[in-house]
């Protein structure tokens, strides 16, 4: 969560932060700020509240800020409310208001993440005569450094250093010394941070789209190691002040991938490019060059999937297709839940962690837990060089491009194909899929693309039916099995960018509670593309209906009639295994528009930011 830019070179800085900002802004939206310096004069910090907008108009688009080098942040607060006092960058400086303005300090930094033992160090800096105008966190750590950076009297390598022993928890930290023009410093533990370089400029970012414009040569900085970074060069350090060399990554997401390409919003064009990635995940999966040979898969006994939102909707809807084809029995997670228990794994178990960002503190951290107990891992993500690829013993790359919208959608889909892909391999290798059924799978999931691509075509009846859904106070989405794991994920996508309350049900549970939440017009919409279970759920739709229910269906290619459904989406046919690949689509199209009808901010919804990297 949270955005960092940061620049070093031969042009004006404050422009190229702001247009980095605004390809963060999906990170954190509540407040933003940057701080420049002009040669070695102080920094002049500007920060606002609310959206970038305010920023860029009260810098007039960066051109009141001079200066080639400097730093930038949009905030999803943590520590303290929304506000300009709390906005970063902070500085070390006891001025007396909110950090705003040219201010007499040596240290001025943003941070992401956030410091567990912020007011332990805080109670420390005030017992030395800091004195602290915001509530975050972030304050404490910039002054933490200035602490060290003056009483020792030493370089800001040496200070970073000291306070990375002192603080607890997880950050991405950039840092600007007034002693140092020109100079950017940075650490990291546990939060995303990249540093892209160019022949005569410097870059920083906590995620790719940030710098795309300019570079894709860039560096991952690692956990506990610092950087010094210039015009010219950067060069990192270890806990002990001793150089490491790390290596080069080229990036291989394009610049206009990260834009909107002519859609209104990014969510729009994010739905719309679902064929393409699902076509180029399932071209480029390859399970023996990921080291999933045969015989690792043949060795596996148990699997559990893990992940948080989303993405352990995935796992909902794999664990039924890994159990029906490949017959090993899998439970599933929320990572926020497995980090903290103590669950009996036998030998032979996979871990599966999924996530779009490879950032998400809660699957980190699950992951890290599953390999403290021997377990193997694989990784299902979407950034390649992220904590969760670079962590996992195995990882399958979703080719679905950088997502910009915080309302996941083409992530989701090309993890779900992952998925898909991963249970015929497994049923395969152990010999319970055939040959021929293999095949036919095969061509299955290559006939998506174009199926998806149908239902995208045909959705102005979704327009229209998000009109009423638009004036609902409260919805629930019903099915069974795989229906049901859709229903989690369509009502997930409902209430994030709508507002409107939404529950998913599996169908059967309904009468033991919620059914007395339905009253007249409620909408109820139920995911029937199961043949096999179409008329169980189908029985506890007409129930609602005797309830007063508005009935929505989702129904997979001729279903016959079902003479009490109001409104039906049909989807076309294909294998039950892929249905959620199709049948997400029409939901995801009626939660952007129903967000639309309400006038809210689809790609920003409120409260939210994409990547959750505090716990
Ligand atoms: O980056 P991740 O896939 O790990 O993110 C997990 C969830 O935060 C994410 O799926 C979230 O639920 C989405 N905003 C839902 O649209």
């Amino acid at each position: 969560m949270c955005g960092i830019v940061g620049y070093t070179g031969r042009e004006q800085a404050a422009g190229i932060l702001l247009d980095g900002l605004r390809k963060l802004e999906y990170r954190g939206y509540d407040s933003a700020g940057i701080a420049v310096r002009n040669g070695a004069e102080q920094a002049q910090v500007v920060k606002t509240l609310g959206k970038l907008d305010s920023l860029i108009s009260l810098t007039d688009g960066g051109k009141t800020l001079m200066g080639k080098c400097g730093i930038g942040h949009t905030r999803w607060a943590t520590h303290g409310v929304p506000s300009v006092a709390n906005a970063h960058p902070h500085v070390s400086g006891n001025c007396r208001n909110t950090g705003n303005g040219p201010v007499e300090s040596a240290v001025v930094g943003v941070h992401n993440g956030i410091i567990e033992n912020y007011m332990e160090l805080k109670e420390k800096l005030l017992t030395h005569g800091y004195m602290f105008y915001s509530e975050t966190d972030t304050e404490v750590l910039v002054k933490l450094v200035d602490y060290y950076y003056r009483k020792y009297k030493i370089g800001p390598i040496d200070a970073i250093n000291r306070t990375m022993v002192r603080a607890r928890g997880s950050y991405a930290l950039t840092l600007m010394f007034t002693d140092y023009p020109g100079e950017i410093y940075a650490a990291r533990k546990d939060s995303p941070l990249i540093i892209g370089r160019t022949e005569d400029a410097s870059f920083l970012a906590s995620d790719v789209p940030a710098i795309l414009n300019y570079t894709r040569d860039v560096y991952y900085i690692q956990n506990h190691q610092s950087a010094r970074i210039t015009p010219d060069s950067v060069t990192f350090f270890d806990l002990n002040g001793d150089k490491v060399v790390l290596p080069e990554t080229h990036i291989e997401w394009d610049a206009l991938s990260a834009e909107k390409d002519g859609y209104e919003h990014f969510m729009l064009k994010e739905i719309h490019e679902q064929p393409k990635v699902v076509s180029n995940t399932l071209k480029a999966l390859d399970f023996q060059s990921i080291g999933l040979t045969d015989t690792v898969l043949k060795g596996i006994r148990q699997i559990c999937i893990t992940g948080c939102g989303s993405a352990w909707h995935v796992g909902m809807a794999a664990q039924y297709v890994i159990e029906d084809l490949a017959s090993v029995p899998v439970r599933v997670e929320l990572a926020s839940e497995f980090r903290y228990r103590s669950i009996p794994f036998s030998e032979g178990t996979l871990v599966i962690v999924i996530s779009q960002s490879g950032e998400t503190a809660d699957s980190l951290a699950a992951l890290r837990k599953a390999k403290e107990c021997g377990l193997m891992v694989l990784a299902v993500v979407n950034v390649m060089g992220s904590s969760i690829a670079r962590e996992a013993d195995f990882v399958l790359h979703t080719v679905a491009g950088p997502e910009i919208s915080v309302a996941t959608t083409k992530a989701f889909s090309a993890q779900l194909i992952c998925m898909d892909l991963f249970a015929i391999q497994l049923g395969y290798v152990k010999g319970l899929i055939s040959q021929e059924k293999y095949d036919f799978y095969i061509k299955e999931a290559s006939l998506l693309p174009d199926k998806i691509q149908m239902i995208l075509d045909d959705k102005q009846k979704l327009q229209w039916l998000s009109t009423k859904l638009a004036a609902q106070k409260s919805m629930f989405f019903i099915g069974r099995s795989l229906d049901y794991s859709i229903c989690l994920e369509g009502s997930l996508k409902m209430k994030e960018i709508s507002y409107i309350h939404s529950e998913a049900y599996a169908a059967g549970e309904l009468k033991h509670g919620t059914i007395s939440l339905i009253e007249e017009g409620t909408v109820v919409l139920g995911v029937m593309t199961e043949k096999s279970v179409l008329e169980k759920t189908y029985s506890n739709m007409v129930e609602c209906k005797a309830r007063g229910a508005y009935l929505v269906s989702i129904v997979s290619g001729n279903t016959g009639k079902l003479k009490e459904i109001d409104f039906n989406i049909c989807i076309p046919d294909c294998d039950a295994v892929f249905t959620p690949s199709l049948a997400i689509v029409p939901l995801q199209l009626l939660s952007y528009y129903t967000s639309i009808n309400r006038g809210l901010d689809v790609d920003k919804p409120r409260n939210l930011a994409k990547s959750v990297t505090v716990e």
